[in-house]
Parts: structure tokens; sequence; C-alpha cells
């Protein structure tokens, strides 16, 4: 494909897609770099001695506010929505934040070229929660995804997964019994009951669902295993 083609889509131009380019090595695009990210910049992220990966950041409000009390750390998000991903590294770049990097990516491209034992912990915020049983399978949160996910965390790392979807939350309890590379160290299904919103280091849905006094809940991993 050509850049022309893929800045055209079907329906026009997206000017998030224009806005596309490296912002001085912290935004990897797969039309840019190929399907694994084949981009060695990247990929050296994963180097560094701490290193946190954001599934679908979203336009990384969370991730941003975790790598501003952690600047020790690289924080790597993925998202596939152009304007979500240069949104965040546009909003880090305002807040002077510089350990932020987004790969505009599928995560199915990404996990590839995530070296084994890199990842001191993941974090899935607000997935889409899939509702209709025939999409179950979409689900990111799944035993299958898991086992898949272990290898790339280092030992006693974590996976961290927060959900407005009650049904997602239990539909997530029953997968864990089908696994043994994480353990459960804490879930609940309505954290706000307890915690102080204010507390915490929120993603913009999770602004959003708190604003609609949904239920938040949560369940925390950490690898034992693989
Ligand atoms: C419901 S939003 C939540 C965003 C953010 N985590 C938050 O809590 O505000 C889900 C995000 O995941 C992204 N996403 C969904 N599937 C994805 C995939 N396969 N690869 C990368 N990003 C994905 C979507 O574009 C969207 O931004």
């Amino acid at each position: 494909m050509t850049s022309e083609q893929h800045i055209v889509g079907d329906r026009g131009v997206n000017p998030y897609r224009l806005k596309i380019n490296d912002h001085n090595g912290r935004l990897f695009d797969t039309h840019t770099y190929g399907r694994p990210l084949k981009s060695k910049t990247f990929q050296s992220l994963f180097a560094e001695q701490t290193v946190y990966l954001e599934i679908g950041s979203g336009s990384g409000a969370h991730l941003i506010e975790r790598a501003r009390r952690d600047p020790s750390a690289s924080w790597v998000g993925i998202e596939r929505r152009f304007k979500r991903a240069v949104r965040t590294i546009e909003k880090a770049t305002e807040a002077g934040v510089d350990q932020v990097f987004v790969a505009r990516a599928d995560v199915q491209d990404v996990l590839p070229v995530v070296p084994e034992n890199s990842l001191d912990g993941i974090y899935l915020l607000f997935p889409d929660p899939w509702p209709k049983p025939r999409h179950w399978k979409n689900r990111f949160f799944s035993s299958d995804n898991l086992k898949r996910l272990a290898p790339i965390i280092k030992k006693e790392g974590f996976f961290y997964f927060k959900t407005d979807h009650r049904d997602y939350y239990q539909w997530a309890m029953k997968e864990l019994q089908s696994q043994s590379v994480f353990k459960v160290l804490r879930h609940c299904a309505d954290i706000y009951k307890e915690r102080n919103p204010e507390k915490e280091i929120r993603s913009e849905f999770e602004n959003l669902f708190l604003s609609k006094n949904e239920p938040v809940a949560e369940i925390m991993l950490q690898k034992v295993g693989f």
C-alpha cells in the first residue's frame, strides 16, 4: 500500500493519519513499519530496565499520569485508533512527560515483537466488553490470551484489568480457572464502594463510567509460571 492510499481511506482523509509521524521516536505506526511492527527503535524500548505496557491505551490519560509519577520506567501504549494514538503523544509532550511511547497498531501486530521476560506489568483498562454471546470469543481477557502474554511478562510481573461491565468481570473470573500461569492477588466487583476515585489513576473511560455511577470492577494478577 502506498502512503497516499493509507492516508485517504474509504471515508476520506482522517486528519490524524496526516499527523502520524514518529514524534521524535515516540509514535510507531504499522503502516510505516509493517506488520508485525518491525521498527528497531520500538523494539529497543523493551530493553529498558522497567517497562509497562497498556493494551488499548485510548487517549492516554492513564498512561501519561503513570509516566508522570514514575519517569524512571518506560510506558508503552498500544492503540489502534489514529486520533487516540496521536493525541496521547501530543498530550504527553504538552505535559513534558517523556517516557510515553505508543504503537498505533493492532495489539496482535505488536505482541510478536515484545521480547520474553521484558515487561514489569500489563494494563488492560475498560476493553470492549463484546456483550453478545456470539462475540465473547473477541474478548481480550481470556485464558488463551493470558497464556500468550505470560512469556513476555517478567517473573512476578502483573496483569491488571478493569471493567465497568459486570458480566465481563464474571466471565474473566471464570476464565482464570482454566489457566495456572497467573494467580489472583485481588479482585473486586465494585472498587469505589470502598475507595476514593480521586486517589485512583483513572483512564478516560473510567471517568465516563464514574460520571454515570457505573460500578468499576478490577482484577490484579501476578505471573507465577509459564
Ligand atoms: C473502550 S476503549 C478504552 C480506552 C482506555 N483504555 C480507557 O480506559 O479510557 C478500548 C480501546 O481499545 C482500543 N482497541 C480495541 N481493540 C484493539 C486492538 N485489537 N488493538 C489495539 N487497540 C485496540 C480501542 O481503539 C479503544 O481505544
